[in-house]
C-alpha cells in the first residue's frame, strides 16, 4: 500500500522526466552538430545579433548566430572578438552570399576558428562551401525547396535551415508547415534539418521535432530579450504587436521587382507602396529608365533597418518581424525565452505519452 502511494505520487515526476530525457533525445543530432545544450539556433538578425544577444543565447545552453549583414571584414573580425570575450560556448557566423567580400569573411571567421558557418541569402558561390569546410567549420545553409535541398545535401552541407514565409526578414512564399511536410520527410536522414519561421512557443518545437526536424531556429521571440540591444521603442512595438501587424512587403508593378520581407507595418511600409507607385508613373512617362526605377525601389529600404532597430525610428525604419510577434508580450532574459520554450516543449511531448 505504502509503496503503491510512493509510486502514485513519483508518477508525474518520473512523467515528466521521461519528457525531458524525449526533448534531450529528439533533439540530440542537433546538439551534437551545435555543440549546445538545445537545439535552438537564434537566427541571424542584421544589428539585433551582435556581441550581446549572441553571447546570451549560447550562455543560456542555445546556439548564437552573429548577424555579418553588409559588415567589412574588419567590423566582422572585431565582433567575433568581442562576443569570444563574453562567452566560452561555441556560436555561428551568418554570411550572406552576394557580399561582395565572401571570401574575405569566410577567412575572417577560419582566422578566430568559427566552428559554424550560415549561408544566407541565395545559393552558395563556387567554391565557399569548400573554403568553410576547408577550415574545419560546419557549414549549415538555408533551402527554400526540396530539389534546392537535395542538391545542398549532395554539395557536403552539415545542415539545412528551411524558413517558412511567417518568418521576419526576408521570406519565400510557402508556408513553414508545408516546407516541413515536403522536406523533413525526404531529407531529415540525411542531415540534420533545423525549422524556422512563425515558432514562438515550444509546443510547436515538440511538433517540428517529432515530424523529424533536429532543432528550430527562432528570431522574432528573441528581439525582446533583455539582453538585446534593440532600441527601447524597437521592443515596445514588438510587445504592441499582434500577429496580423507582421505582414510582407507587396509589389505593386510587375516591372519594380520586390523581394518580400515580413515586417510590422508602418508609415515607412505606406510609403513604400505610394514610392513604386510614384515611379511606376515616372516610367510611363518615360522620365526615369528602368534600371534607374528599378535602382530607386532596390535602395528605397537601405539602412532602414539600422534606423528601427539602433536608432529607434519606428515609423520610417523596417521594423522586421515575424508573425510569431503576437506571442512576445514582453521583455525577458534569453536564459527565461529558452526555459519556457523547453519546459512547453516537454509538457507537449508528456501530454502525447
Ligand atoms: C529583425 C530581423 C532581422 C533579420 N535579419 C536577418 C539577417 O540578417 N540574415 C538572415 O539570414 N536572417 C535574418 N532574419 C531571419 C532570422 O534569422 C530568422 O530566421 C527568422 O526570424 C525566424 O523566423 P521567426 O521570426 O518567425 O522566428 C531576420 C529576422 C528579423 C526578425
Amino acid at each position: 500500500m505504502a509503496n503503491a502511494a510512493i509510486h502514485c505520487a513519483g508518477a508525474p515526476l518520473l512523467a515528466k522526466a521521461l519528457a525531458m530525457s524525449k526533448l534531450n533525445e529528439l533533439m540530440a543530432r542537433g546538439t551534437e552538430l551545435l555543440g549546445s545544450d538545445y537545439a535552438i539556433l537564434c537566427g541571424a538578425m542584421s544589428w539585433v545579433s551582435e556581441r550581446h544577444l549572441v553571447s546570451a543565447i549560447s550562455n543560456a545552453g542555445g546556439f548564437g548566430v552573429i548577424a555579418c549583414g553588409a559588415m567589412t571584414p574588419e567590423l566582422l573580425d572585431a565582433e567575433i572578438a568581442a562576443t569570444r570575450t563574453l562567452t566560452k560556448r561555441g556560436f555561428g557566423v551568418n554570411l550572406i552570399t552576394m557580399h561582395p567580400q565572401l571570401f574575405d569573411l569566410i577567412a575572417v571567421c577560419t582566422s578566430h576558428g568559427v566552428g559554424h558557418v550560415v549561408l544566407a541569402g541565395g545559393l552558395p558561390p563556387k567554391g565557399s562551401l569548400e573554403a568553410i569546410k576547408a577550415s574545419g567549420a560546419k557549414v549549415i545553409c538555408f533551402t527554400p525547396t526540396l530539389a534546392l535541398g537535395k542538391k545542398l545535401v549532395r554539395s557536403g552541407v552539415d545542415a539545412l535551415v528551411i524558413e517558412g514565409m511567417e518568418a521576419g526578414g526576408h521570406i519565400g512564399p510557402v508556408s513553414t508547415s508545408v516546407l516541413a511536410q515536403e522536406i523533413l520527410p525526404e531529407l531529415a536522414g540525411e542531415v540534420p534539418i533545423f525549422v524556422a519561421g512563425g515558432i514562438g512557443r515550444g509546443e510547436a518545437i515538440a511538433g517540428y521535432l517529432e515530424m523529424g526536424a533536429s532543432g528550430v531556429q527562432l528570431g522574432t521571440r528573441f528581439v525582446c530579450a533583455t539582453e538585446s540591444i534593440a532600441h527601447p521603442a524597437f521592443k515596445k512595438a514588438f510587445i504592441r504587436a499582434s500577429a496580423r501587424d507582421a505582414i510582407a512587403s507587396v509589389q505593386i508593378d510587375p516591372r519594380l521587382p520586390v523581394i518580400p520581407v515580413r515586417a510590422l507595418k508602418n508609415a515607412g511600409t505606406e510609403a513604400f507602396t505610394a514610392k513604386q507607385r510614384e515611379v511606376a508613373n515616372l516610367l510611363d512617362a518615360g522620365t526615369v529608365d528602368m534600371p534607374a526605377a528599378q535602382l530607386e525601389i532596390e535602395h528605397y529600404w537601405a539602412g532602414a533597418l539600422r534606423r528601427a532597430v539602433i536608432d529607434g525610428d519606428v515609423e520610417n525604419g523596417s521594423l522586421m518581424a515575424g508573425q510569431s510577434v503576437g506571442m512576445v508580450t514582453g521583455e525577458e532574459s534569453v536564459a527565461e525565452i529558452i526555459a519556457s520554450l523547453a519546459r512547453q516543449a516537454e509538457a507537449a511531448l508528456q501530454t502525447r505519452g
